[in-house]
């Protein structure tokens, strides 16, 4: 495979897309993108600085006044606020529910689409997200859907919890988790969907080595 290619995965939140692009990155000698990570730093300045996380033109100052930077620290495009690494910081659940609200405005989204395109100009790149092949990378020469029940995703998720020793409570994080399927795939613009030309695989009875054999596969076959 000497080609460099963009390759695209979207899915919703818990189905594994980061996991997966992290190995298929590091098989491949590409890049990894995780766009999620992008939104929750803006979502975490906007929290730290008492923003109105749903007021348009409070979204569009911070917008204005933040600095969003990507640093390929060993193959992982790593987000910088305003100078700041932000990666330890963003992964609470509350990051990622004020995530998934900002990402519902227009100028949140823009302001973050040039620097994705850029970080995938010269292919090499596997980006994972929500709109990845349906408008961020149109072109990408593969396209995968990672999806799985909202079950299987809370499952996943309360483990990873219980194995940080993290305070986890079931039902309460299949709640939250619908509550963000529902955010991103009912928004107006980018919405979570399945782009044209994708390849679904849903990851229920599947392991993390099975998925990543499947997408290998797909790639060397075409
Ligand atoms: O993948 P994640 O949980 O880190 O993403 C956090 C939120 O960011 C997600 O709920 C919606 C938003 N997002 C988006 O709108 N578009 C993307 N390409 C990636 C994430």
């Amino acid at each position: 495979m000497g080609e460099k290619f963009i390759i695209t995965i979207d899915g919703p939140g818990g189905a594994g897309k980061s996991t997966i692009g992290k190995i298929l990155a590091k098989k491949l000698d590409y890049v990894y993108l995780d766009t999620g990570a992008l939104y929750r730093a803006l979502a975490y300045k906007a929290l730290k600085e008492k923003i109105l996380i749903d007021d348009p033109a409070s979204l569009a100052t911070l917008c204005r006044h933040t600095e969003v930077v990507l640093k390929n620290n060993r193959g992982h495009l790593n987000v910088y606020v305003d100078g700041e690494d932000v990666e330890r910081k963003i992964r609470t659940e509350e990051v990622g529910l004020a995530a998934s609200k900002i990402s519902t405005f227009p100028v949140v989204r823009e302001k973050l689409l040039d620097l994705q395109r850029q970080a995938g100009i010269q292919g090499g790149i596997i980006a994972e997200g929500r709109d990845m092949g349906s408008v961020v990378f149109p072109g990408a020469d593969y396209k995968f859907y990672l999806d799985a029940s909202v079950e299987e995703r809370t499952r996943r998720r309360h483990q990873e919890l219980l194995q940080k020793n993290s305070v986890a409570e079931y039902e309460s994080i299949k709640k939250d988790m619908q509550a963000r399927d529902r955010q991103d795939s009912q928004r107006e613009i980018a919405p979570l969907k399945a782009p044209e030309g994708s390849v679904m695989i849903d990851s229920d009875h599947l392991s993390i080595e099975e998925v990543v054999e499947k997408i290998i596969s797909t790639i060397s076959i075409k």
